[in-house]
């Protein structure tokens, strides 16, 4: 049994993470602020003995201090997350993505080197032209005066700092680039397409897809991300390297809005929207977004297959489970 610090634990994928290691009996203290988390995440977690909840910030250096003593590893998903919300406000991108990372690094290495995981992204790929990414493909950022680019490149500092802490201080540092984690949980405030798409649909339409629809991404279920994510964790082999985590099967942005409607109501109809209306004229989207995840398969012996459709069923479930339990309130 280890005692595991998940910063970004109330958060969606976090909490998912949370409620998997106390099930394989581990300890862990979450500490999140609540930002875009909610404690609601963790509702039947929180009478759990093994669990800790610290209501707080990872700009705190002292409280990171206080919290990384007491664990023996590190999961380090704390971040200012989301497309919408790192275009509206590029300056708390940089202040939660950068500065508190080497914190945790530093403290993790100073600790006697507990194991360290990163969460990054795919958009540290950028526009990368390439069919499927690999994780030594080059990372293709635009330009500066696009607040968009600011998440992805602070997260590649983030792998850059987490790469030289193990190089130089042997620090075993995990880094995985997820790809549209979807499910349970996930909301769809900041941007993210699949809640938006479901609440839109449960309420009756339209369904606004931005551009033209022609979008390519792929859907991972949160559930075969943390099996993933503790995978590797046990895996001495992972340290040190960079890994793509999710699905790779690919969608079109208009396809997921027809997957959506047909399970909601055929009748639903789509509407497109330019992206300077949904984001503001600076805005640059990434064409098509679709990993290579063979280095996973080879380290840990599998990776997500859950088909887009299960996803989907399920995530419908729970936010129609949920809007029921609301109107029930
Ligand atoms: N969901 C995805 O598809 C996806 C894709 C790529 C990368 N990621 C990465 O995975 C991680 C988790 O993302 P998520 O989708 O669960 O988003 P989320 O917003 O649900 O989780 C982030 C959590 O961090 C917390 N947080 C934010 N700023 C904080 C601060 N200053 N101090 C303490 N806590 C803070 C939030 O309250 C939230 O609970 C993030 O690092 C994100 O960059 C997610």
């Amino acid at each position: 049994m280890a005692r595991c610090l998940v910063t970004g634990g109330a958060g969606f994928i976090g909490s998912h993470l949370t409620e998997n290691l106390l099930a394989a009996g581990h300890q862990v203290v979450v500490l999140d602020n609540l930002s875009t988390g909610q404690q609601d995440n963790l509702k039947g977690l929180l009478a759990n003995p093994n669990l800790t909840f610290r209501s707080g910030s990872i700009t705190d250096p002292v409280l990171l201090a206080e919290v990384v003593h007491d664990v023996d590893a590190i999961y380090h998903l704390a971040a200012a997350v989301g497309v919408k919300l790192v275009a509206d406000d590029p300056v708390r991108t940089i202040e939660t993505n950068i500065y508190p990372t080497e914190t945790l690094l530093r403290l993790a290495v100073q600790g006697g080197c507990k194991p360290f995981f990163l969460a990054s992204t795919s958009e540290v790929f950028g526009k990368n032209p390439k069919e499927r990414w690999t994780e030594e493909d080059d990372l293709h950022l635009g330009p500066t005066s696009r607040p968009r680019w600011a998440y992805g490149c602070s997260k590649a500092i983030d792998e850059f700092l987490a790469l030289a802490y193990y190089r130089k201080y042997g620090l075993p540092v995990v880094i995985a680039r997820f790809f549209n984690v979807v499910g349970p949980r996930q909301v769809g405030h900041y941007g993210m397409v699949i809640p938006r798409f479901v609440d839109q649909a449960l309420n009756g339409g339209p369904v606004v897809v931005y551009d033209d629809g022609g979008q390519i991404r792929c859907f991972a279920h949160v559930r075969e991300v943390v099996e993933s994510i503790m995978k590797l964790m046990g895996t001495p082999a992972a340290a040190g390297k960079v890994f793509n985590i999710g699905s790779d099967e690919p969608w079109s942005i208009r396809e997921l809005a027809e997957a959506v409607i047909a399970r909601v109501d055929p009748k639903i109809r789509i509407e497109y929207l330019p992206y300077s209306q949904a984001y503001g004229d600076d805005f640059e989207d990434v064409r098509r977004r679709v990993p290579d995840v063979s280095r996973l398969e080879q380290t840990i012996g599998t990776k997500p297959r859950l088909g887009l459709e299960a996803i989907l069923d399920d995530i419908i479930a729970w936010k129609r489970q949920q809007r029921a339990s609301t109107t029930a309130r």
